[in-house]
């Protein structure tokens, strides 16, 4: 079974599966592995260390298309070379059309960092942190059409401590991330065995 993971910056996500996969052999306990990572930004970090462990990884650059369609045209096709069972967006910050997320459908899975269905879309943690929140956190759902909705497979809550800045309740939520993507992306994959 074959993971195909997209990123667009930093890539820890898509790091952490990687890492929770090696030290949990999926390859030799589940026969799952990560086949490749691509990226919409040739300069996203995570694809350097995606080569590093020997994993494949391609660069389509949207700019370099005519449409959002034909783009994601493109990207599904990239994606379908490696007959994936799982799509995972990690840090992926493309809004896909809806022909994109139909030929996923059912295998195709996103992090938001929010406690969905509070706070979709961007600059989350700072929304959290204005509003007066006690708690954030990160939502793992299904991609849907319709952006950061879709059935939600696991989520972390973390405290939002007083003085907390932006970046300090990211790095918070971060961590939980990484914790709960890689766990609900292998429960994804062996509850569709
Ligand atoms: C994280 O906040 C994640 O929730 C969102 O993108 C940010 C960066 O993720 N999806 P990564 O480090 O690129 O995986």
């Amino acid at each position: 079974k074959n993971i195909v993971i997209l990123i667009s910056g930093g890539g820890s996500n898509m790091a952490a599966i990687v890492r929770t996969a090696q030290q949990q052999d999926w390859a030799g306990r589940h026969g799952i592995r990560v086949a490749a990572v691509l990226s919409n930004k040739a300069d996203a970090k995570g694809l350097a260390l995606a080569r590093e462990q020997g994993i494949a990884t391609q660069v389509l650059d949207h700019k370099a298309y005519p449409s959002r369609e034909a783009f994601d045209t493109a990207l599904a096709q990239a994606i379908d070379a490696y007959e994936p069972s799982l799509v995972v967006l990690a840090g992926f910050m493309r809004i896909l059309t809806p022909g994109f997320v139909d030929h996923f459908a059912g295998r195709l899975v996103n992090i938001h960092p929010s406690l969905l269905p509070a706070f979709t879309g961007l600059h989350t943690h700072q929304r959290a942190i204005d509003a007066g929140c006690r708690f954030a956190g990160c939502t793992v759902h299904e991609v849907t059409a319709e952006l950061d909705v879709g059935p939600i497979l696991d989520q972390a809550v973390v405290p939002v401590l007083p003085g907390d800045t932006a970046d300090a309740l990211a790095a918070r939520v971060l961590t939980q991330e990484h914790l709960i993507y890689p766990r609900a992306v292998l429960a994804h994959l062996l509850a569709n065995r």
